[in-house]
């Protein structure tokens, strides 16, 4: 008879259950003895009981190997090993906790805790990996003063590094050296961080507004020291910038941010020492596109801000994580937008929010920012908590203004430095300070899914009103039933006929442009209206909502060209092409020809004609949603014709609108490199018309003349582009160009890794399987993985969800190993199935199948466990 396996079922974690630690820890010394197979780590801590009573001592430890337990220097064997740590009983009120560790770095292939990558070693301690170092309260709510001292081969590590000051270091026998760092910050163990290697160095210096002077260092590869600059730049910009516009100095005399090639995110926010993947620090013209350049600044201004909301004051608990997330994605936003184009950031913010995170609200992960129930903490680093979690933060800006938030920001601060705060706190905090009633606000920290608002609008001649019905509602999500109304600020203008804005009145007395939509049903009415306006809404998109509204053409077309501000411009050319490609995705559907009237290309011609307009805008009003933007708007996707037609529009758009592109094509074209802002919008422009252009018979001829006359990776990385998506003749040529030139260079390769990836040809996962044996791929890296795997499983729709279920299976293989490998990544390719239930019948039977295989696999980790099982239930 077969036996049964014993597994043991994750098991979830409750908002609800939050209880303070019945221990604190106020000190910990850490010293590493670096070995690549057998690192020993000795933490000595100074804990203190909480509890009023004599309780066990019980840490968290995961992966470790025990030496040793000493209880104020004394061996103590009173203790249990046990799944999740370590429990250790009979200890004193108030003692020293000496531990000793052994932990392997060279296979820790999870990148969670202590790993190698490449040469060095390297620390990844969020959210839960510290336990992966040493026995610990590995909870945010534990904030304790770090020592480290770090030992390791003097001439393979040079540099030996971690958070706060060096305050000591020296040399040993066998060519081992070491370096003491001391952090004068308490800090939870989330903000641990080491680093040891070799490094070149791009040294700074910043001097703070009160006076105090901060060395600044990033530390790259050898031989990568001309690629730190804009990195360098960029931090010193977000430093200023936090001063000018929070008022917030940092707090260190140092700054440290090292670029490394194995990292599961972005970066990492440790004290006094960044841990960033290479891809957010790395770059030159020759390497890096606009937008890699774009990306640099705001990931780099994302982990600085972090010293003040995150580090300075962290979370209570993960469910809070939002309070650090969507707070520090606000603040990163606003940084952007201060210093480059405000509506082309926001528009670009926007597409996010409307697009993925739309769609993980109607997914079975779906979740508040604020979640209530976790199995494994690291699939909750969403675009719900964290793009969602900056509109919620956004939202409050906007129903308090710019002062009452700062006055709100002051108030945090002053409440909270030093501590480990909510949610909750936060808000209080706002509403403390501006004395605007949240209470209905807080639900958009409870309450999950996408709320729709229906708006319908009525004009009266005869009294001069004119009346907005706005009605809310948010469909069930996942596990969540009931909703409830919210608190939707909801930004509008009015323009009259000749696109003069008419000022908003309510019986004779001037109103706020932002109306407070807190009601199921509401009805505002404006007088003194002198003719039927066109109502422009959701302005700078004022809440995170589905806007339903029956715009005509007209209507639509008069505010690409009058709403006041480029968002709504933006915004309304969108909506236009919406109603167009849902027409023509029915029309496809029923055998019918594509079809487009004439108005509406000549809306768009207006728009690309218009010299007053900033290029970079220009871009952004002629992209296209993407396939999978569009696929958001249906029940069942099909997404074969969704991609006829979004191909179509774009080849009708191109060849009704050829000689302008061309002409602007030719008219942009630049002499000399440069990334101000104004020459970036150039090449955005540019390149958006050779995108369409490649839809007519010159592109070929081209793409193939801008890649070989290109010296900077965006307008190489833009004719390749085009190439790939219109199926040119140069493509094949270039691709072999591209990975002759850059086949050493993984980060530049990830570029060409995604254009297979994204490859609309017929045969696509062919020559994606083929180029997993490409010399410079690694399925080991994340971001070789993401850049192959994920630009096809989730951005190539077509080819993914073949018929025959061959993408599907292409996905299990590789879930399959990285199950195994890195779980953390694997849980992120996943994302394409969970939305099975989106597709017609046999597509959803092959997608079910191969989620109940995974849900099989031996020693499924947590992470997929998590999703296959949600997924499967819903
Ligand atoms: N706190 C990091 C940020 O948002 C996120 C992060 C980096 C992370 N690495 C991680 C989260 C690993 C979980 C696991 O800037
Ligand atoms: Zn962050």
């Amino acid at each position: 008879m077969a036996e049964q396996p014993t597994t043991t079922q994750p098991t979830a974690k409750y908002r609800a259950d939050y209880q303070a630690p019945e221990y604190t820890i106020t000190d910990i010394a850490l010293e590493f003895d670096l070995h690549d197979t057998e690192t020993h780590i000795v933490a000595t801590s100074q804990i203190k009981r909480l509890a009023d009573k004599q309780v066990p001592l019980v840490l968290d430890g995961d992966g470790l190997k025990l030496v040793r337990v000493e209880v104020n220097g004394e061996a103590w064997t009173d203790y249990a090993e046990t799944d999740t740590g370590l429990t250790i009983n009979g200890v004193p009120a108030e003692f020293e906790l000496t531990i000793e560790t052994e932990v392997n770095p060279e296979a820790n292939t999870l990148l969670e805790g202590l790993y190698k990558s490449g040469g060095g070693f390297c620390t990844q301690c969020e959210a839960e990996g510290f336990r992966r170092i040493t026995y610990y309260m590995d909870r945010p709510d534990v904030l304790a003063r770090f020592t480290t001292k770090v030992i390791a081969d003097k001439e393979a590590f040079p540099y030996l590094l971690s958070n706060g000051n060096r305050i000591d270091s020296g040399d040993l026998e066998n060519g081992r050296h070491w370096v003491q760092w001391q952090d004068p910050f308490p800090k939870p163990s989330y903000l641990f961080a080491l680093v040891a290697g070799d490094f070149d160095v791009l040294r700074d210096t910043y001097t703070t507004m009160s006076g105090r002077n901060v060395e600044l260092e990033i530390f790259v590869d050898k031989g990568n020291l001309d690629r730190a600059d804009y990195a360098m730049t960029s931090l010193i910009n977000s430093m200023k910038w936090d001063e000018e516009r929070f008022g917030l100095e940092y707090d260190l005399d140092i700054y440290m941010i090292v670029a490394v090639d194995f990292f599961n995110m972005g970066a990492m926010e440790n004290k006094g020492l960044n841990v960033f993947n290479s891809k957010y620090v790395l770059a030159n013209a020759a390497t890096a596109t606009d937008t890699d350049y774009q990306g640099i600044e705001a990931v780099i201004g994302h982990e600085y801000f972090h010293n003040w909301t995150g580090n300075r004051v962290t979370c209570r608990d993960w469910f809070q994580l939002s309070l650090k997330e969507g707070l520090t994605v606000f603040r990163d936003q606003e940084f952007s937008s201060d210093l480059g184009s405000r509506p082309v950031n926001r528009i670009n913010n926007v597409r996010v929010v409307r697009g993925p995170q739309f769609a993980e609200d109607r997914g079975p992960m779906s979740h508040p920012i604020r979640p209530e129930k976790v199995i494994e903490m690291n699939n909750f680093y969403t675009l719900t908590v964290y793009e969602k979690g900056s509109e919620v933060i956004r939202m409050m800006h906007t129903l308090l203004g710019e002062q009452n938030f700062q006055a709100g920001m002051k108030l945090y601060f002053e409440r909270h430095d030093g501590t480990a705060a909510t949610c909750d706190d936060f808000v209080q905090a706002m509403e403390d300070a501006s004395g605007i009633d949240l209470s209905r606000f807080r639900r958009w920290y409870s309450q999950a899914g996408t709320p729709v608002v229906n708006v319908a609008t009525d004009y009266d001649a005869e009294s001069k009103c004119y009346r907005v019905t706005v009605k809310q509602h948010t469909p069930p999500t996942a596990g969540q039933e009931e909703k409830l109304p919210l608190h939707i600020p909801f930004d509008i203008e009015l323009y009259d006929s000749r696109g003069e804005v008419v000022e908003l009145q309510c019986n004779g007395k001037k109103v706020h442009h932002v109306l407070d939509v807190t009601e199921a049903e509401q009805v505002f009415e404006f007088d003194n209206v002198e003719e039927k306006p066109v109502i422009s809404m959701l302005r700078e998109f004022s809440a995170p909502v589905v806007l339903e509204y029956n715009y005509s053409d007209d209507e639509l077309a008069f505010l690409m060209v009058h709403a006041r501000n480029e968002f709504a411009r933006w915004d309304a050319g969108q909506i236009l092409l919406a109603k167009y490609i849902r027409e023509n995705v029915k029309r496809v559907q029923q055998g019918e020809a594509f079809e487009l009237p004439a108005s509406v290309v000549d809306a768009f011609r207006g728009v690309l004609l218009d010299e007053k307009l900033d290029p970079a805008f220009i871009a952004e009003m002629l992209t296209l949603p993407s396939e999978n933007e569009v696929a958001g708007w249906y029940k069942t996707v099909d997404v074969d014709s969704i991609h006829a037609v979004v191909s179509q529009l774009k080849a009708v758009l191109a060849s009704e609108m050829e000689d302008e592109l061309s002409a602007i094509y030719q008219t942009l074209a630049q002499v000399e490199y440069s990334i101000s802002h104004e020459a970036m919008a150039k090449r955005a422009l540019r390149n958006t018309c050779l995108s369409y252009l490649a839809n007519t018979e010159n592109g070929d001829k081209l793409a193939a003349k801008q890649y070989k006359q290109s010296d900077n990776m965006t307008d190489t990385m833009a004719a390749m582009s085009a190439a790939n998506n219109a199926g040119l003749a140069c493509r094949e040529e270039q691709m072999a160009d591209f990975s002759e030139k850059w086949t050493h260079d993984g980060l530049v390769m990830d570029k060409w890794f995604i254009l297979q990836g994204k490859n609309p040809a017929e045969n696509a996962l062919e020559n994606v399987r083929n180029t997993m044996s490409h010399a410079a791929f690694d399925l080991k890296n994340p971001n070789r993985t993401r850049s192959l795997v994920a630009s096809f499983c989730a951005n190539n729709p077509v080819r993914f969800h073949a018929k025959d279920g061959s993408g599907y299976q292409f996905l299990t293989e590789i879930l399959t190993a990285l199950n195994a490998s890195n779980p953390q990544v694997a849980s992120r390719l996943i994302e394409p199935f969970l939305k099975y239930r989106q597709y017609d019948e046999q597509r959803q039977a092959l997608m079910r199948a191969e989620l109940e295989k995974l849900s099989k696999l031996e020693n499924l980790a947590k992470d997929l466990f998590e999703k296959v099982h949600k997924a499967l239930e819903q």
